[in-house]
């Protein structure tokens, strides 16, 4: 018999056009003769609409649809309720979520709780793994305590809360004491570079600050890194020991992989397996999967990397909810390593009824 697989797409993020890409390709990888698909798509405005046809999360016409697909947080119903414009309402049952969200309210552990609550099996990581991993900046507190070990550094960084931001003057200085230009700028909370500047100057700092204010209370100024912009993918937790995946590098066709350079510039490239200086592809590979353990992940997270010429890695970031769109590096990656996307996505979804049963002790 076929079980329900929910896939929630869209939302109230930044990051909602590329969410319908991964879900519109998760759905396609999805095994049809195992699977009943239940597409849910959660509107800008953060409105939850059932879309059948997979055109319409590609076209984005799913916005249109007249079917309300709510998921109860009842714990003894396990559904979605359905809604019909007529009014007819009925409970469809839930055996497993996969959240192709990406960003707040989606990869931040706020509907992971919703997931919790309901009592339904899902992909990724959870409610704490989640929410960590979506602040930057308290991401680095934890990297930091393991960061030696793990054989890795971060980027030098001050971090800047909106009401110091009222005294500009002050940000200035305590940033051009700490670093030199250039800088980067990014929300902490924020992700596919929306919000993320470069700085050359002191004009620029302040203009960046203010723009990552507008994605996010706090903000990060950090040391430039020169190098290249790897990533690695890590697959596990749970019953299966976390394994990473080999490394890919992001040739950007831009100053830095902004919004415009990752998906809209067709010059952008990735590719996996490239020739990095030193033993770095070894370090990053170990230094993903300590990474992942020390924030409690679970399930899939992508584990982005720089590496400058002398061989030093430099831990940059993570992403609990990885991009599954066209060029995205966690299927690419997995892919190169030998498991297609349609086996990735059994994986996962495998991994999330292991959770559960974790759970239930
Ligand atoms: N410290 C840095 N030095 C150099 N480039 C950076 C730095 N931080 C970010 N970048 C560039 O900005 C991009 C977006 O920043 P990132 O921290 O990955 O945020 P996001 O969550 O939005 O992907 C990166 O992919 C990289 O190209
Ligand atoms: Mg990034």
């Amino acid at each position: 018999m076929k079980r329900n697989i929910a896939v929630i797409f869209g939302g109230r993020s930044s990051e909602h056009e590329v969410s319908c890409m991964s879900a519109a390709n998760i759905i396609s990888w999805i095994d049809k003769s195992r699977w009943n698909i239940i597409p849910i798509g959660i509107t800008k405005e953060g409105r939850w609409l059932n879309t059948e046809k997979l055109e319409s999360i590609r076209d984005g016409s799913w916005v249109d649809s007249k079917v309300t697909a709510e998921l109860s947080p009842d714990a003894s119903r396990k559904s979605v309720i359905m809604t019909e414009p007529s009014g007819e309402v009925t409970d469809v049952p839930v055996d497993v979520i996969f959240p192709a969200l990406h960003g707040k309210y989606g990869e931040d552990g706020t509907i992971q709780g919703l997931f919790e609550i309901a009592d339904i099996p899902y992909v990724g990581c959870g409610v704490l793994s989640s929410a960590v991993c979506m602040d930057k900046f308290y991401t680095k507190l934890i990297v930091d305590s393991i960061a030696g070990e793990a054989g890795v550094r971060q980027a030098e960084y001050v971090g800047i809360r909106e009401y110091e931001a009222r005294d500009m003057d002050a940000v200035v200085r305590k940033v051009e004491e700490r670093l030199s230009y250039p800088v980067f700028i990014k929300p902490s909370r924020s992700g596919s570079s929306c919000g993320v500047t470069k700085a050359l100057d002191r004009f620029q700092l302040m203009e960046g600050i203010e723009r990552a204010l507008e994605y996010d209370s706090k903000v990060l100024v950090e040391e430039f890194i020169l190098g290249h912009e790897v990533e690695c993918a890590v697959f596990g937790g749970g019953f299966q020991k976390p394994v990473a995946s080999g490394v890919g590098e992001i040739l950007a066709a831009a100053e830095f992989y902004d919004y415009d350079a990752k998906y809209n510039n067709p010059n952008s490239v990735t590719v996996t397996d490239p020739v990095l200086p030193g033993n770095a592809t070894e370090v990053i590979r170990r230094a993903a999967v300590r990474i992942f353990n020390a924030l409690d992940c679970y399930g899939l997270a992508r584990v982005d990397f720089f590496v400058k010429e002398s061989g030093e890695v430099i831990f940059n970031e993570i992403n609990t909810l990885p991009g599954f769109t066209a060029i995205s590096m966690y299927p690419k990656l997995w892919e190169a390593a030998g498991v297609p996307p349609t086996e990735l996505v059994e994986r996962l979804i495998d991994n999330a009824f292991e959770r559960y049963k974790e759970t239930e002790r």
